[in-house]
Formats: C-alpha cells, sequence, structure tokens
C-alpha cells in the first residue's frame, strides 16, 4: 500500500510523527511524505521534524504564504502532477489546513482513495477559514478518521455514515510519545525564569483574532493587566498584526518566538492556566489535566467544555479576567480522546477499508504531467 501523506502547518507535522511511525511498523505500507511549504520558518516547520524525529519529505512544493485562493491553487496544481507520478493507493489529509483541501481535492478529482485524520470537527462558523476546509474534505474524502465521538456523531447528522472510524486523538499519541523526552530535554521553565504553576501560557492565532484590531488589543489590554508572569509564544501571523498595531506588553508578559514542541509541552504541563485560540493548544490542556480558557466564541473541541476543563471567554475583557482569576475545572477528567493508540488505529481503518469492498477508484493514466521533486 502506498500511501501519500500530506503535511504543511505546524499540527500537521506534530501529528504526522505518530502516523508516520505506525506506518513504518507495517511492511507492505510504504509512505511518500509530502511538505506543502505552507509553513516554513525554521520554529513553524524544521523544528519539528529535528525533534520529533519525521523523516525528511520527499517532496517540499514550497508553496509559502498567500492568500487563500493563491496558496491553496499553487498546492493544487503541484499536488495533481505529484499524484499523476507517484500514482498512490491512498493519500492521507490531517485536520482543515489549506494544504488539506488541496490535497484531498487533488486525489478526489484523479479518483484515489482518499482518508481524513480529524474528521467531523466543526465550529459551525463558516466565516472561519477552516470550517470550509473541513466540510468540503469531509464531504469528498472516502474514509474519515475521528479523534472522538462527538465528530462521529456531527458526520452523521450531515449523512456521512460510510467508512467513519472513531480512532482517537493523533495529538495525545504524540504527546505520550514525547513528553517524557521533552521533560528531560526541555530547559525553559529556567531559560525563561518561570516557576511550575505561577505563569500563564498563551497563544493566539485565529485569523479572527488576529486580523481585528479591536480584538487582539483587548486581548493584549488583558495579558497587560494580568497580575503574574504571561508566557506568550507569538505565531507569525500575530507577530505581524501585534508589528502593524504597534503593540507594547508589560515587563510580565514574557513574549517570544514560537516555540518548539519539546518547550511548548513543557510550558503547558506546568502552566497554571492557558488561554489560547487554537485547536490542538485545548486538547492538550485536557491531556494534560491544565485548567484552559478558549479567547474564542465557539469551539471544536467541545467535549473539552461539556466536560468542564476549557471556558469559552471570546474577546470579552470581563469574561476573560474573571476566567482567569476564578476558573477551577471541574473534578472529573473522562477519557475524550482515546488511548493514545490513534495513529496504528489509522492504519487499521485504512487496512479494513482498503481490503473490503470500498474498493479503490482507478487512477487516471498519466497525461503530460511531469513532476520534479523540490
Ligand atoms: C494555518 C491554518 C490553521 C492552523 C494554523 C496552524 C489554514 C487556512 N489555516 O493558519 O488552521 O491552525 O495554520 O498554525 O490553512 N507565516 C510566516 N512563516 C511561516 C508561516 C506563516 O511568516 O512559516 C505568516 C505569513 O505571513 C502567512 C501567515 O503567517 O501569511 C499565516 O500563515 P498561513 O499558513 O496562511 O495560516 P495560519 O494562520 O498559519
Ligand atoms: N505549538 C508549538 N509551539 C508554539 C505553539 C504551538 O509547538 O509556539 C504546538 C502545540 O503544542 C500544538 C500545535 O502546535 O501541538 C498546535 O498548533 P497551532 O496552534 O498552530 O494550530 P491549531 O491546533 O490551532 O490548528
Amino acid at each position: 500500500m502506498k500511501i501519500i501523506s500530506i503535511v504543511g502547518a505546524r499540527p500537521e507535522f506534530i501529528q504526522a510523527a505518530p502516523i508516520t511511525r505506525a506506518i513504518q511498523d507495517r511492511p507492505d505500507y510504504q509512505e511518500i511524505l509530502v511538505h506543502t511549504g505552507q509553513h516554513y520558518d525554521y520554529l513553524m516547520s524544521q523544528a519539528f521534524f529535528d525533534e520529533l524525529g519525521i523523516p525528511v519529505p520527499d517532496y517540499n512544493l514550497g508553496v509559502g504564504s498567500g492568500r487563500h485562493g493563491q496558496q491553496t491553487a499553487a498546492m493544487l496544481a503541484q499536488l495533481e502532477c505529484l499524484f499523476l507520478a507517484e500514482s498512490p493507493d491512498l493519500v492521507m489529509v490531517r485536520g482543515d489546513t489549506n494544504s488539506t483541501i488541496a490535497a484531498v481535492l487533488a486525489a478526489a478529482k484523479l479518483g484515489i482513495l482518499t482518508a481524513h485524520v480529524e474528521a467531523g470537527e466543526r465550529s459551525y462558523d463558516r466565516r472561519m477559514p477552516e470550517e470550509i476546509n473541513r466540510v468540503v474534505a469531509d464531504a469528498i474524502s472516502d474514509i474519515h478518521l475521528c479523534a472522538s465521538r462527538t465528530s462521529v456523531a456531527r458526520l452523521a447528522e450531515e449523512g456521512i455514515t460510510r467508512a467513519v472510524h472513531w480512532v482517537g486523538d493523533v495529538m495525545y499519541d504524540a504527546m505520550l510519545q514525547h513528553l517524557p523526552v521533552a521533560r528531560h530535554k526541555s530547559d525553559v521553565l529556567n531559560r525563561l525564569g518561570l516557576v511550575a504553576n505561577r505563569y500563564v501560557l498563551v497563544t493566539i492565532h485565529r485569523a479572527a483574532n488576529t486580523d481585528d484590531p479591536a480584538r487582539l488589543a483587548t486581548f493584549v489590554e488583558c495579558l497587560n493587566r494580568a497580575g503574574e508572569p504571561v508566557v506568550f509564544p507569538i505565531h507569525p501571523r500575530t507577530r505581524q498584526a501585534l508589528q502593524r498595531m504597534n503593540a507594547q506588553f508589560a515587563h510580565h508578559v514574557i513574549a517570544t518566538a514560537p516555540m518548539s514542541y519539546f518547550d511548548m509541552v513543557v510550558l503547558e504541563e506546568n502552566a497554571r492556566l492557558i488561554a489560547t485560540d487554537s485547536g490542538g493548544v485545548q486538547r492538550e490542556a485536557y491531556f494534560l489535566s491544565r485548567p484552559c480558557i478558549t479567547l474564542r466564541e465557539e469551539t471544536e473541541w467541545t467535549e473539552t467544555v461539556e466536560a468542564g476543563w476549557n471556558l469559552l471567554v471570546g474577546a470579552d475583557p470581563e469574561k476573560i479576567e474573571s476566567a482567569w482569576r476564578t476558573f477551577k475545572p471541574s473534578a472529573a477528567h473522562p477519557s475524550i480522546f482515546g488511548d493514545g493508540c490513534a495513529a496504528s488505529a489509522i492504519v487499521d481503518a485504512i487496512e479494513h477499508e482498503y481490503g473490503s469492498s470500498y474498493q479503490l477508484k482507478a487512477v487516471q493514466p498519466q497525461m503530460d504531467c511531469r513532476y520534479e521533486p523540490r
């Protein structure tokens, strides 16, 4: 079985690590790793390959940043040629990025079997580009690999019931596999002069939060008013937005470059509180039993809210400040995201679907398309 795995953005690299390992465990499976180049700064890309031992991608499309249409189109054109040249049995995509949608679209139109990891996530807010990517990816992919039971139910509500598998969250696999090493290797607390349980970790990168100067200014004011150390690793999109508004931070706010994964999970594990708009960070807060406040009005990860460990506070300064001071998670911590074996469950699910009557569609014969690896 020849699988082309697509990665392009930070959370996709983290998810790639356990999946690549699970594929390598099957002698009859071959993985071709394709990096679209959506993220490219060292701390947004290569740092994860180095730390997590992800193989060097077989292809890097080097698309870089751009408007949604421009970026997605650049990936789509190259991926179509690449798929024709490689004739994979299956294309695997993850989550909801522009890399995801470009790959699933290119593959589906060529009649190549597609598997979508993190299927069935919804915010039900179509103003969010990621929501469009998810809905389309779920509508046209063949195998749906869900992180939680709620995502299975959401797909069923949309009439998607065939080849839907609850496998658990591969981000949890990554956490279990790497946390012991991260604890050993990361010196981030010392480096930043932090004491465990005496700081708040903040991440903000959603377009809805960064591209609205009034919203972003509210977050900056809330961080500046906090009476305790705040660590704020800044995503490049956010850095640019903060520079545009000439944002200034109080001394207790440690505004840094993006963290490596090891530093990030150690910061998460030791934080008194996590405030974020990241899907991955909300779940990691839950894995690590850290209280989380989410700087959005809705979340795809509703189970963490229902369990009482995540509170939606949006950009309302009163809600943020009150939750910051008083939020206490509930005592119960149900298992929502599986047992940390999602990656091998993903490969099992693919094996099951591939081997069943739900067979491959034929790949179109190669036309005048040549693809040279970069
Ligand atoms: C993307 C995903 C989002 C995911 C996030 C993970 C889409 C539509 N969104 O959002 O779902 O949560 O990745 O972090 O795909 N930039 C750099 N260096 C880089 C990468 C980006 O400077 O290495 C800057 C560029 O100015 C770029 C901006 O960040 O325009 C946004 O990057 P982009 O990949 O378009 O979207 P993200 O906000 O990262
Ligand atoms: N992350 C990281 N360094 C950072 C911020 C996040 O390693 O400075 C990790 C985080 O631990 C999680 C993943 O990146 O594993 C989440 O990615 P991101 O927040 O960019 O995207 P999302 O999950 O919202 O799609």
